[in-house]
């Protein structure tokens, strides 16, 4: 595929919609799936990651019925043992969230995806799963993709997480629903709270504290729900109507709740003008000088997809911005450790990896050529530096972005003025 070219802009003006929360959108298929009856789902994320989730779900029976672009129909039923392996493609959502499910049904199937996904962690899944009863060979390598997840009972129990990860959270809060007694997850840092927030909206028993979550065994109940805007996504429009002199922009009804919009209080410490309206939940912002900050590592769980886009933000900034307790990012769809450093910085942003740190000096960007190393974060953290850039962007690997966001160049061509 040709590099996308992206030239530097004036101002971005305008409202826009991103596309529907990709987190929630895995959860509410899979949730609808497993209810007793039919659910209905509008503004559900159109990229390749839910489309993958969308496919291994058909493949377990489930009949999904697109009413039209907006609306989805889904009539569970009995799930049967799918025909072939089950290819999640770069989704690491679907595939940690998919096995919590997988374990607790009664038939052997094999989860598989991309290379990227073939190199990311999965023991993390895999050790408590086990735990819980669950037969998981590895075909290829010890603790990663591909696995096979064989049929046999659950029992609930009681898991501290090692890394503050709410793709973890969300797998054995699945498998507790096929369990027998109680599954306690406990995080010492709190993530992503979707799946508790919408095990409750569909009648599931969970029991939340500051620091745990408790599943009982149980079937949701068929539900409506509307996802709201991807703040992951959101974030993009917000730090370029930032660093762009001249700048406003509304982006529509984004979804607010916790663990999720730690991106606003960093990049208002930064000096931003930035606020969500409580009533709509649109996220408006207008142009403003940056200064920097350091984003300490409990920060991190609540921003963790926003760090590439913030080192943009933090490269337009007055001064240095240091951001404590990266390494997470290492495996993440790229080691985005690295390729935020080596694709920003070739573009002019002078930036060093300090243990799992990432320290980021303001200054100039220049533009130049750049790669995504399939990442679609890093592919459109690289668009919006171009914005501001001296000189053209040209970014290898665009089609990366389809994997969450395939309008994005769109909706660019919509604010860009
Ligand atoms: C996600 C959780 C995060 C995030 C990912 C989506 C989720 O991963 O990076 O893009 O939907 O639960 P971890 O919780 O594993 O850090």
């Amino acid at each position: 595929m040709k590099p996308e070219i992206v030239e530097p802009a004036g101002c971005l003006i305008g409202q826009i919609d991103v596309p529907g929360d990709k987190s929630i959108s895995h959860r509410v298929l899979m949730l609808a799936s497993l209810a007793d009856g039919e659910s209905t789902i509008h503004g559900l994320s159109r990229g390749q990651d839910v489309k993958h989730t969308m496919e291994i779900l058909s493949s377990l029976g489930v009949q999904l019925d697109e009413k039209d672009s907006d609306v989805l129909h889904i009539q569970s039923g009995e799930l049967k043992e799918p025909s072939g392996k089950l290819y999640v493609g770069n989704s690491g959502t679907s595939i940690r969230l998919m096995s919590g499910m997988l374990a607790g049904l009664p038939f052997s199937a094999t989860l598989d995806g991309d290379e990227s996904i073939r190199k990311r962690p999965m023991e993390r899944v895999i050790e408590p799963l086990e735990r819980m009863g669950a037969t998981i060979s590895c075909l290829e390598t010890a603790g990663m993709a591909p696995f096979r997840i064989d049929a046999g009972g659950l029992k609930g129990i009681e898991y501290q997480m090692e890394v503050p990860s709410a793709q973890v959270k969300g797998c054995l809060m699945f498998a507790g629903l096929f369990a027998t007694g109680d599954t306690t997850i406990i995080e010492t840092t709190p993530t992503r709270a979707h799946t508790e927030e919408l095990f409750e909206e569909v009648g599931l028993d969970v029991d939340i504290t500051s620091t745990s979550v408790t599943v009982k065994p149980g079937q949701p109940k068929p539900f409506i729900h509307k996802v709201k805007g991807d703040p992951s996504q959101a974030a993009f429009w917000a730090v370029g109507a930032t660093i762009l002199k001249g700048s406003e922009v509304s982006i529509k009804n984004v979804y607010a709740g916790r663990e999720r919009n730690g991106f606003i209080d960093v990049l208002s410490r930064m000096g931003a003008d930035i606020t969500q309206d409580p009533v709509t939940n649109d996220l408006n912002v207008a142009s403003s000088e940056l200064v920097g900050t350091v984003v300490e590592e409990t920060e991190i769980p609540g921003l963790i997809d926003e760090v590439p886009i913030l080192a943009v933000a933090a490269a337009c900034a007055d001064g240095e911005t240091h951001f404590k307790g990266l390494g997470e990012l290492r495996v993440k769809e790229s080691n985005r450790l690295e390729t935020i450093v080596s694709e920003i910085g070739s573009m002019g942003m002078k930036a060093e990896i300090s243990g799992e740190d990432l320290v980021v000096q303001g200054g100039k960007l220049t533009g130049g050529q750049v790669d995504s190393h399939g990442d679609h974060r890093i592919a459109m953290s690289c668009a919006i530096a171009a914005l501001v850039s001296t000189d053209t962007t040209e970014i290898s690997g665009w089609e990366a972005v389809s994997t969450s966001y395939p309008g994005f160049i769109a909706d660019l061509d919509a604010l860009r003025k």
